[in-house]
């Protein structure tokens, strides 16, 4: 068993090439972000471009690193949705040609079941076995949410982002102060030397005790500061004194995310059953890349008494390994004509 990964939900084109086992032997990803950096975001009709080219050379590259001829491959997974429209076709067109000239099954993932898999695999041999159950945080650009993983029924979704996802407001904050896209790692590195004191940011809570999350009022609580604190563009031109303020605003805005995160695991946490919790967090995402959320949630997970499954940092951000991978545990599912599977842009986890 083989299986080959596809992954064009947004602007990383991915190929992997898995063995049953979930052992990863190719993991290519094409990263459009030069293209999309001018513009501080992602350009969905440049996104579609760029996999419509990248996408076809890209599965030869993955097929040579991994020594694998086509006709060796067993199944095709690829992203169906959530993601941009066009994006997702490149992928899913190429796949359906793919499995229907080879007469295998395609196996239509979900991009966020991806996430929620990719904490079992590893950088060499098979993936770790996931447990019966487990709760799962999937921090990324486009969501961010905590799920109530089963084996045997799939993953319930306990809450999502009222507004926007942790990924997106470190992207737009750091937009604002001048730092390229994605944030994320921008914003880590630039705080990496400032007082995450210096600055309070309050947690943001709903009247009616809802555990979703909400960024938007950090979101501007926190270009509300920059401006006051003169942290806008261009950094260049910056004195010492504010790129003191800058790392510590950095640091401040980092933790704050975190804080919130770590404050809906616990409330969370707490309203599960005592005796029926799931013993293990398993996090994933882009934002699961984040060296304070990934100290904090382990220093949580052993207080609270559960084990921690930290991804990868290359599994983080959007591959096709996971895809490859969530698709081997749903290749049982498969029945029917693969041109008939339609890419979706929004899509429920289970949906
Ligand atoms: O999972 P992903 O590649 O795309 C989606 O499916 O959305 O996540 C990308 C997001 C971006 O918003 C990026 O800024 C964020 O993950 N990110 C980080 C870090 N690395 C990536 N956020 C905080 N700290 C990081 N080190
Ligand atoms: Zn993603």
């Amino acid at each position: 068993m083989r299986i080959l990964g596809i992954e064009t939900s947004c602007d990383e084109t991915s190929v992997a090439i898995l063995e049953g086992d979930g052992t990863v032997r190719s993991n290519l990803i094409a990263s459009q972000i030069e293209r999309h950096r001018p513009f501080g975001g992602v350009v969905p009709e440049i996104a579609s471009r760029e996999h419509l080219q990248h996408l076809m050379p890209l599965i030869d590259q993955s097929l040579d690193e991994a020594g694998v001829a086509l006709s060796e491959v067993s199944a095709i997974a690829v992203t169906s949705g959530p993601g941009l429209i066009g994006a997702l076709l490149v992928g899913l067109s190429a796949a359906q040609g793919l499995a229907y000239g080879l007469r295998i099954p395609l196996v239509a993932v979900n991009h966020l079941e991806g996430h929620i898999d990719s904490p079992y695999l590893q950088l060499s041999g098979p993936a770790i076995p996931m447990p019966d159950r487990f709760l799962s945080l999937v921090v990324s650009g486009g969501h961010s949410s905590v799920y109530d993983v089963r084996a045997s029924e799939g993953a319930r979704m306990i809450n999502r982002t009222r507004d926007d996802a942790a990924g997106e407001v470190f992207d737009k904050v750091a937009k604002f102060i001048g730092l390229p896209y994605p944030g994320g790692p921008q914003i880590e590195a630039r705080g990496r030397d400032g007082d995450p004191a210096r600055y309070d940011f309050p947690l943001a809570r709903f009247k009616d005790g809802s555990v979703d999350f909400s960024f938007s009022g950090l979101k501007s609580n926190s270009i509300r500061l920059a401006r006051r604190e003169g942290l806008t563009p261009p950094i260049e031109s910056m004195d010492r004194e504010t790129l003191v303020r800058l790392a510590g605003f950095c640091a401040s805005f980092q933790k704050a995310v975190v804080d919130q995160i770590l404050d809906r695991l616990e409330t969370i946490w707490r309203s599960l059953d005592s005796a029926r919790r799931p013993g293990e967090l398993a996090v994933a995402g882009g934002v699961a890349a984040n060296t304070e959320l990934r100290e904090r949630a382990t220093s949580w997970c052993a207080e609270a008494g559960l084990s921690i499954r930290l991804p990868e940092r290359r599994y983080c951000t959007d591959n096709a390994a996971m895809i490859a991978f969530a698709g081997l545990r749903r290749l049982g599912n498969v029945s029917g004509d693969p041109l008939r599977v339609k890419a979706r842009s929004r899509m429920a986890v289970g949906g």
